[in-house]
């Protein structure tokens, strides 16, 4: 097989969840072009147009709307990519949100909850029903959007839940290559540092705190910009193909040298 073959995702079938916007739309983006049969998961219509786009260009794909705190809707989006490309053969678990950027002193109950049950019960969910499928092939990728949040503490806005959260994520990773290693499956996590994508436009967050929020990244980032969701589409087909195969329980910062701090 040649170096470039291991990269080709050619026959292969992958779901990608909150593949409506940012980093998951282009991650749906990069798995087609390089040859998969992709499952776009999300709650809105952006996954229609996200689908159809991939389709326009040439590539294969079908939406599926999906909220993935449902463990009902997850398990059939698992049996949908099955159903329409015989198999499944790699699940890129990345949808996600904020916090509320409050301190544990002023958050309620309900905004931690929300934001555990987004960004890693959403995690487990996924994983449980794509391993169902994946155990009998003895084959899978499982690869999971962490976030520098979940290996260092923020500094600027706090988000307590979500650095739980992603922190969670982090050593799940790590506990799932090793629950799985023995069954021929992968379990790696993308952790990416600050992304120009749609993050928190879903919370009522007053803008002074996303201002707070950018410019601490700004700081922080050592090429002095935030990057664009494109620049995650490399990372996401090396974890996805052949060419990561040894690679087992990692966490890929794709954070322009942020955590080298
Ligand atoms: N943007 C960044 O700087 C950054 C940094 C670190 C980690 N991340 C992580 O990257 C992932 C993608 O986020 P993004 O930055 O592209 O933001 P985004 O808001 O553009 O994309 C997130 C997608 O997930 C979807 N989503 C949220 N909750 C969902 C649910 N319950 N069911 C189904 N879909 C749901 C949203 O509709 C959206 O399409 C998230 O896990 C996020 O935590 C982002």
């Amino acid at each position: 097989m040649s170096v470039l073959d291991l990269f080709s995702l050619a026959g292969r079938s992958v779901v990608v969840t909150g593949a409506g916007s940012g980093i998951g739309k282009a991650i749906a983006e990069a798995v087609a072009e390089a040859g998969a049969g992709v499952v776009c998961a999300g709650r809105s219509d952006a996954i229609d147009e996200a689908a159809g786009a991939i389709d326009s260009a040439g590539g294969r794909a079908v939406a599926q709307r999906t909220d993935v705190t449902d463990e009902a809707a997850v398990e059939a989006l698992m049996a949908r990519a099955v159903a329409e490309f015989g198999r499944l053969d790699v699940v890129f678990c990345n949808a996600g949100s904020s916090d509320y950027y409050k301190p544990v002193h002023e958050a309620s109950r309900e905004e931690w909850d929300d934001v555990i049950t987004t960004n890693l019960t959403s995690v487990f969910l996924c994983v449980k029903h794509a391993v169902r499928h994946m155990l009998p092939q003895q084959s899978g990728k499982l690869i999971l959007t962490a976030s520098i949040w979940g290996e260092i503490g923020s500094d600027s806005s706090p988000v307590p839940g979500y650095a739980a959260a992603k922190g969670g994520v982090v050593n799940l990773t790590r506990e799932l290559a090793l629950e799985y290693a023995s069954d021929g499956l992968t379990v790696n996590a993308l952790s990416p540092g600050f992304f120009a994508t749609n993050i928190g436009q879903d919370k009522d967050v007053d803008a002074s705190v996303i201002d707070v929020l950018v410019d601490g990244a700004l700081k922080r980032m050592p090429t002095g910009r935030i990057m664009e969701p494109e620049e995650i589409k490399g990372t996401s087909i090396f974890l996805a193909s052949k060419a990561s195969d040894a690679v087992n329980g990692h966490i890929l910062t794709v954070d322009g040298g942020l955590l080298a701090a």
